[in-house]
C-alpha cells in the first residue's frame, strides 16, 4: 500500500510538508492544498510559491480548483511547464464559499458539464503528456449519485481517482460510505482508485481493509488527512503493519512515548521557526500554530483541557509554554479507539 498526505488548506503548506519529511516517514507522496485558478488562469503568487521545486524537499502533486475548462487547461500547461508531470483536480471541496461558485464538489452536480469539462481537460493534457488525477466525493446529496458520476470518470484516462466516500452535504462528519467500495462499482474503472477518509489509527486501517478489501478493489493508495495531522507517526505505523501484518500488530502501534514526544517537539519547533520567516507578523504565526496544535493536542491524554487554554492565548510565547507543558505532562495516545479527531 502507498500512503500520501492529503491536501489540507491552511495546514499542509510547504513548511509543514518539509518538516514532516525531516521528522517522520511512511509517506510515498504529498498533495498541495488547492490552488484556486481564477479567470484567465491566474493563480496567486503565494499558492505557486508553495509548490515551487526550490521550496519543496519532497515531490508534491499540485492540486487545482476550478470549474472552467479553459482556465484549467491553461493552468495545467503552466504547471506542466514548471515541471509537474501530474496535476490533481479538486472535485471534493464541500465548503459553501467554493461550491457557490460551482467549484469543488459542485462539479459533481451536473454530469453533462462534468463530462464536457473532463473531455476538454483530458484531451488537452493528453496532447502534452500531462497526467490528470481527480480527488472526488461520491455525490452531492445522495451516495446513489456515484454510479452516474463514476460512469463519467470511467470515460477518461485518469492517472488516478482519489475517493472520499461522502456526499457534499455530509461535510467531514459521520461515517464514510465504505459500501461504495464493496459494490463492484470500481471494477468499471480503467484507472487506479485511492481511498481517503477517517483513517485515524491502525485499527481504522485494518477495519477499512476488511470491509473494503483494498486488494480485491485494486486500491493501492490510501490518502491520510486529519488522522495523520493529529498523529504524524500514523503512516509509519500503517506501513510497518503492511509489511509484517498480524505479527507486528502490537509493536507497530507502540512507538515509545519519549521518542514520539521528542519528534513532535522537533516537528513543532521546525514549523514554528520557518513560519516566523514565512509569515512575519506574530498574529499570523500564532493563528497558524493554533491550527496545528488543535490537531496535535487531541493525540494526547487530556489534550482537550490544554486545547481550551491554548485557544485563548494571545501571544506565541503563551502558546509555546502550554504546548511544552502538554508534552511534559500528558501521554501520547498511541492507539486508542476513544481518540477524538476534530
Ligand atoms: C482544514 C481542512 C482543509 C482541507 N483542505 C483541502 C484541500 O485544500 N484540498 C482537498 O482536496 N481537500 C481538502 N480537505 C479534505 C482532506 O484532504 C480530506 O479529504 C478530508 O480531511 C477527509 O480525510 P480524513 O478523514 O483522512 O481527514 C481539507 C480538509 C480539512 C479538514
Amino acid at each position: 500500500m502507498e500512503f500520501s498526505m492529503a491536501p489540507m488548506e491552511g495546514i499542509t503548506n510547504y513548511i509543514y510538508r518539509n518538516a514532516f519529511g525531516e521528522c517522520y516517514s511512511g509517506l510515498n507522496r504529498y498533495y498541495s492544498p488547492f490552488i484556486a485558478v481564477h479567470e484567465g488562469a491566474r493563480m496567486k503568487r503565494r499558492d505557486l510559491k508553495d509548490i515551487l521545486p526550490e521550496n519543496n524537499r519532497h515531490p508534491v502533486i499540485p492540486q487545482i480548483l476550478t470549474n472552467n475548462s479553459d482556465d484549467c487547461i491553461k493552468a495545467c500547461r503552466i504547471l506542466w511547464e514548471m515541471g509537474f508531470p501530474e496535476v490533481n483536480i479538486n472535485m471534493g471541496c464541500p465548503s459553501p464559499t467554493v461550491t457557490v461558485k460551482g467549484r469543488g464538489s459542485a462539479l459533481l452536480r451536473d454530469l453533462q458539464k462534468l463530462d464536457a469539462f473532463l473531455s476538454d481537460v483530458c484531451t488537452s493534457s493528453d496532447n502534452i503528456g500531462l497526467k490528470i488525477s481527480v480527488k472526488s466525493r461520491i455525490g452531492w446529496e445522495d451516495p446513489a449519485e456515484f454510479e452516474g458520476i463514476l460512469a463519467v470518470f470511467a470515460k477518461y484516462p485518469l492517472k488516478e481517482l482519489i475517493l472520499h466516500p461522502r456526499v457534499t452535504r455530509e461535510g467531514y462528519g459521520g461515517t464514510p460510505h465504505l459500501e461504495i467500495f464493496c459494490k463492484n462499482l470500481l471494477s468499471k474503472c480503467k484507472f487506479p482508485v485511492a481511498y481517503n477518509g477517517n483513517i485515524y489509527q491502525l485499527s481504522d486501517y485494518i477495519k477499512a481493509d476488511e470491509i473494503m478489501d483494498f486488494a480485491g478493489n485494486c486500491v493501492d493508495h490510501v490518502m491520510l488527512g486529519r488522522g495523520l495531522i493529529t498523529r504524524p507517526y500514523l503512516a509509519e505505523n500503517l506501513a510497518k503493519w503492511d509489511s509484517c501484518k498480524s505479527k507486528m500488530q502490537d509493536d507497530a502501534s507502540k512507538s515509545s512515548q519519549k521518542d514520539e514526544k521528542m519528534r513532535l517537539r522537533s516537528f513543532y519547533e521546525t514549523i514554528l521557526e520557518e513560519s516566523k520567516k514565512e509569515f512575519g507578523g506574530e498574529a499570523q504565526v500564532l493563528s497558524h500554530m493554533k491550527e496545528l496544535v488543535n490537531y496535535w493536542a487531541m493525540g494526547f491524554t487530556d489534550g482537550a483541557s490544554y486545547l481550551k487554554e491554548m485557544r485563548k492565548t494571545k501571544r506565541l510565547i503563551e502558546l509555546d509554554i502550554l504546548f511544552k507543558q502538554l508534552l511534559v505532562n500528558e501521554e501520547v495516545i498511541i492507539d486508542d479507539n476513544n481518540l477524538k479527531i476534530i
